[in-house]
């Protein structure tokens, strides 16, 4: 069966701001790597080459990123939808990419621990209208949640107060053209938005069958702070070491850590699972476990640890560890010696700062 694969880059990351008033959230790096390209990978890995990428207002970054597709041996179509008015908004705004081929649609903050490729091969073998993908969660009051019967799907609720069970949708739902009627058929829910669980449940009620696919591993929808560091730390936890940069004779490395080429590494100590990212330096400091440096930082006369550093930012001769931290693009935290001494910040809104 001939599958396309839609994947969702437009949405506007308002829970991760301000990192997302300059840059998309598909493109945070985690273990250094845009969240984005995990999302990608799963699908060339199912077998799907060729990709549709929803994007709004961040566009121009995320062609800027992805290109045409090449670097993952598929063909990428980019599709403008004009806001982010829902899930199925995003469908019908896709709907002559699309055409008349049965299709994976992939949230593109969403990452996958074990992939989508038994999913995808379950659609295959199925003669299913919609297979949705679910995981057991602690707080399904969070997501979209599913009632099942057997295998069949009965009931799904965006964001329930009282939800019906604890199986959460998962960012990747697997369709047949009929979700396009679904998604006509629909109307905006209390966000504004034309919700795709509406639509799958208006595919249920009208006859179709939907069916449900557990997954075992762990997932991640990676729209808050506090699930990207977990991501993060899902993440490195199965890194293997490989150092490419330099170290020097005073520099130390325990457990499994990362330096990338490019990177140096002078009178510090590395203690994995962490990644330093190409043409960083991390001098005089302590990098503890489950951090992510990406590219081009420089980090003196600090600590960090459980945090993600992202490209080019600064940070140099801090009083505390830093911990539990998501640092944009070309930041600078420095220590001033200037008199009258004071705390002195340029921070963008929606910034958050926890001081000792
Ligand atoms: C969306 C879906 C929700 C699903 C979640 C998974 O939520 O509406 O059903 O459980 O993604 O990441 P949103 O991120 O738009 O709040």
């Amino acid at each position: 069966m001939e599958l396309k694969g839609l994947i969702l880059s437009g949405g506007e990351g308002t829970r991760l701001r301000p990192i997302t008033h300059t840059s998309a959230k598909q493109l945070v790096p985690v273990a250094n790597k845009p969240i984005l390209f995990y999302g990608l990978e799963a699908l060339r890995d199912a077998g799907i080459s060729d990709i549709g990428i929803i994007v709004g207002d961040t566009e121009e970054e995320i062609r800027k990123a992805v290109g045409d597709g090449s670097a993952w041996g598929v063909r990428v179509t980019y599709i403008r939808q004009e806001a982010p008015l829902g899930l199925a908004h995003a469908v019908l705004t896709a709907e002559e990419f699309l055409g008349d081929t049965p299709f994976v649609m992939y949230l593109g903050d969403n990452l996958i621990k074990e992939g989508i490729s038994a999913f995808v091969e379950e659609f295959r073998n199925k003669e299913v209208d919609a297979l949705i993908l679910l995981a057991h969660v602690a707080e399904p009051q969070r997501f979209g949640v599913a009632r099942l019967e057997g295998n069949r799907v009965v009931q799904l609720v965006e964001k329930p107060k009282d939800p019906p069970s604890d199986l959460a949708l998962v960012g990747a739902y697997m369709f047949r053209p009929c979700i396009l009627e679904a998604s006509r058929a629909i109307t905006p829910s209390w966000r504004n938005e034309l919700e795709i669980t509406d639509a799958i449940q208006y595919l249920i009620d009208n006859g179709y069958r939907v069916e449900a696919h557990i997954i075992k591993g762990w997932w991640k929808d990676t729209g808050h702070i506090e699930d990207l560091l977990e991501a993060n730390r899902m993440v490195l936890e199965d890194i293997e070491t490989s150092i490419r940069g330099r170290l020097d004779e005073e520099s130390r490395v325990l457990g499994r850590v990362v330096v990338e080429e490019g990177a140096e590494v002078v009178r510090s100590t590395l203690r994995g699972p962490c990644i330093v990212g190409k043409e960083s330096r991390i001098v005089d400091s302590y990098i503890g476990p489950f951090t992510s440096i990406y590219c081009g930082v420089t980090v003196e006369g600090s600590e960090i640890e459980h945090s993600i550093i992202m490209e080019n930012s600064t940070i140099r001769n801090m009083p505390g560890r830093i911990e539990d931290s998501l640092i944009g693009k070309n930041v600078e935290i420095d220590r001033s010696f200037i008199l009258p001494k004071a705390f002195r910040f340029m921070l963008g809104d929606n910034s958050r700062v926890g001081l000792i």
